[in-house]
């Protein structure tokens, strides 16, 4: 396998300033050194370019943004990170994201589902299917399983929906944290949603298997979106909203062995995404370090 790393340090879709710097941090944290360890081929694209927040205008008019910031922003980062994505897999490549705050995961799951039916396993605190009517915080970071879903606002979207991504193909694991008309959004929803009670009850192994499952069924490709703040804050600090409760260290690493032996067995997984790592909130550099270590492992990076 060859990977392409693109970076995307976007901040437009959560209110604290720094998660812009992730790419970079995570570059730091040796990401290339530990996926050739792993055996891969890494390619590093660069970053887009992306202008700073404080040159635009979070209140901009479009046509149904209702309390939605940025959103021309992060439809132009949208429209241009799904080419990348899609340019990546036309070259037999393994598009490999980093954030940027979590919107970037419209881009990578529009480029991922061109060509594709695309299931995602989406490991994070929360479910991120806010549409610009529901969000509480106005906040896109909160929105991109709605925006590709294209729910509420966002059907008339093009640069959000994402037609050949179906909801009983989405399975989340860890989540924790759920606003209330989010909440209804996913109960009436066909999504799977494994709570971090789920992994207390079952383990880490057996949820993310089934969610693997759940993603792989019926499609062409799983895409893997991990969001930084799945993992517990005591061990993953650098992260705009962090959520106590999460997943430890050895469950991460357990959950990313799972998705590479899917990778290894069918080469189902065709895209990630690495987010939300905001290294002004960090403790050093421990979660661009996280971060770097767990790709490697969903990569197949081993012990012996
Ligand atoms: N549910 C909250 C909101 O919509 C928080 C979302 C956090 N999302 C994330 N990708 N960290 O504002
Ligand atoms: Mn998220
Ligand atoms: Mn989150
Ligand atoms: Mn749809």
């Amino acid at each position: 396998t060859t990977v392409r790393i693109i970076g995307a340090p976007m901040d437009y879709g959560a209110d604290r300033r720094g998660v812009d710097m992730g790419p970079s941090a995570i570059r730091y944290a040796e990401l290339a050194d530990g996926l050739e360890q792993a055996g891969i081929d890494v390619i590093d694209a660069g970053d887009l370019s992306i202008p700073r927040a404080e040159e635009r205008d979070p209140d901009a008019e479009t046509p149904a943004r209702g309390n939605a910031k940025f959103l021309r922003e992060v439809a132009d980062v949208s429209d241009r990170l799904s080419d990348r994505v899609a340019g990546a897999l036309a070259d037999d490549e393994f598009p490999l994201v980093l954030g940027g705050d979590h919107s970037v995961a419209v881009g990578s799951m529009r480029g991922a589902a061109r060509e594709a039916d695309l299931g995602a396993v989406w490991f994070d605190a929360h479910a991120d299917l806010n549409t610009p009517e529901t969000s509480p915080s106005g906040n896109v970071h909160g929105m991109p399983l709605a925006a590709v879903l294209g729910r509420g606002a966002f059907d008339e979207m093009a640069w959000a929906h994402a037609p050949r991504v179906r909801e009983e193909s989405i399975a989340y694991v860890g989540l924790r944290s759920i606003d209330e008309r989010e909440r209804e959004l996913v109960r009436e929803s066909e999504v799977t949603a494994f709570t971090m009670s789920d992994i207390d009850a079952r383990g880490v192994t057996a949820v993310v298997e089934d969610a693997l499952d759940v993603a792989t069924d019926g499609t062409d490709g799983v895409h893997v979106s991990l969001d930084l703040d799945w993992v517990d804050p005591k061990t993953a600090p650098g992260v705009g909203t962090p959520v106590r409760g999460g997943a430890t260290y050895r469950e991460a690493h357990a959950a990313m062995e799972i998705v590479s032996r899917y990778h290894e067995r069918d080469g189902v997984v065709r895209s990630m995404d690495v987010v939300e790592v905001n290294p002004i909130l960090d403790e050093g550099n421990e979660t661009a370090t996280i971060a770097a270590e767990l790709t490697a492992s969903a990569f197949g990076k081993r012990i012996l």
